[in-house]
């Protein structure tokens, strides 16, 4: 089954809603930026390259409506000058809500970056010409998605052996992609390449990642996957069922320290204790150049909904306080390796990743 987590219909976005599966599977159509804003913030569409594409398109939706819009004013008698006035506004009011929908994950605001370079270079042009350009940016953004993820897939593949029993936290797959996945990306392709490959999936607290997504994925494909809770990950290393972890990120800072969801750090440094490889896929677009460390990456707190239960049924006591801290940072010196599109980088420090931007 191909997973198509966004696509392009009827001259909508369309994503699937992610905070139903696996009980249900249904498309929700986005029109304008402020709606595929909210499907970001509530989590109809997540994952950090997932982000960057829907935001891609959260551009290209206000240009297409705010064309439509100036187009019918400027029929009823309005000034070419007012109506890119009104088209430039809106613009920028549309990214300003997109870039407010989520902090973490940097494809977001690299998303954001690419579809203005596009704006500007196309200034000066019709209103509908630049909307028609800012689609083709989009629809560029998602295909490329796909084969960053097949190219950093087929150089992870190599770094797990035949019958490797593979651990991941959260979901990096087709779901937190435009397809394939990163993290999960790498075990298709292992699988894709001949390999026997099992998954060892952490249920992933609170959001269950993990137990909804990473699990349905795996089943979908007919890679075989183990559900385990998140405080169980040391248990398993420590008896001998864990030949390497790989996960995804939404940030990694230049000098190699990597953001990804919450118990993520957990992992690396039990990782570490059992002298089990930890390695990150990442896509160029997750890497911040512009920030020293992962101290500087902003954190998600989420709702304190999101801990005392799932969904509308809460168990924890009323009146207790609640953190929801959504992402944690790995120190580089517990990452193994980076899985990049341009290949691998061990021991991953501010040089090397200056030197995969060259
Ligand atoms: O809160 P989420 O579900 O958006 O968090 C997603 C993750 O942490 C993923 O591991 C990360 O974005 C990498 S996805 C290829």
């Amino acid at each position: 089954m191909k997973i198509e987590t966004l696509r392009w219909t009827d001259n909508k976005l369309e994503m699937i809603d992610q905070r139903i599966l696996p009980t249900a599977f249904e498309y929700l159509a986005y029109d304008s930026a402020a709606s595929v804003a909210e499907g970001i913030r509530s989590m109809v569409v997540r994952g950090a390259p997932a982000i960057g594409v829907a935001a891609a398109y959260g551009v290209a939706l206000e240009a297409l409506r705010l064309s439509a819009s100036t187009l019918s004013s400027a029929l009823s008698l309005q000034g070419r000058g007012s109506m890119d006035v009104d088209f430039n506004a809106g613009m920028e009011a549309g990214f300003t809500v997109l870039a407010q929908s989520r902090p973490t994950a940097v494809n977001l605001f690299w998303g954001l970056k690419r579809m203005r370079g596009v704006w500007e270079s196309v200034q000066g042009q019709p209103n509908a010409a630049v909307a028609q350009r800012l689609l083709a940016e989009a629809h560029e953004i998602l295909a490329e998605d796909i084969r960053i993820n097949r190219a950093m897939g087929a150089f992870g593949a190599e770094l797990l052996a035949d019958g490797a029993r593979v651990l991941t936290h959260c979901n990096a797959g087709a779901l937190a992609t435009a397809g394939w996945g990163t993290a999960l990306g790498v075990f298709r392709s292992a699988v894709e390449a001949g390999k026997k490959i099992s998954v060892i999936a952490d249920e992933t607290r609170p959001f269950l990642q993990g137990a909804r997504l990473t699990a349905w994925e795996m089943v979908q494909e007919n890679i075989p996957v183990t559900l385990i809770t998140d405080n169980m990950a040391g248990f398993m290393m420590s008896c001998g069922e864990v030949d390497a972890v790989v996960v995804g990120t939404d940030r990694v800072a230049s000098n190699g320290d990597v953001a990804n969801k919450i118990g993520t750090y957990m992992v690396a440094v039990l990782a570490r204790r059992h002298n089990i490889p930890f390695y990150v896929a990442c896509p160029l677009s997750t890497i911040d150049m512009a920030i020293a460390s992962g101290a500087d990456i902003p954190i998600e707190e989420r709702s304190a909904d999101e801990v005392k239960g799932f969904r509308d049924y809460h168990w924890a006591a009323e009146g207790v306080s609640i953190r929801n801290p959504s992402f944690d940072v790995t120190p580089a010196e517990l990452v193994t390796a980076l899985i990049t599109e341009k290949g691998v980088v061990r021991q991953p420090d501010r040089d090397k990743l200056r030197a995969l931007f060259k």
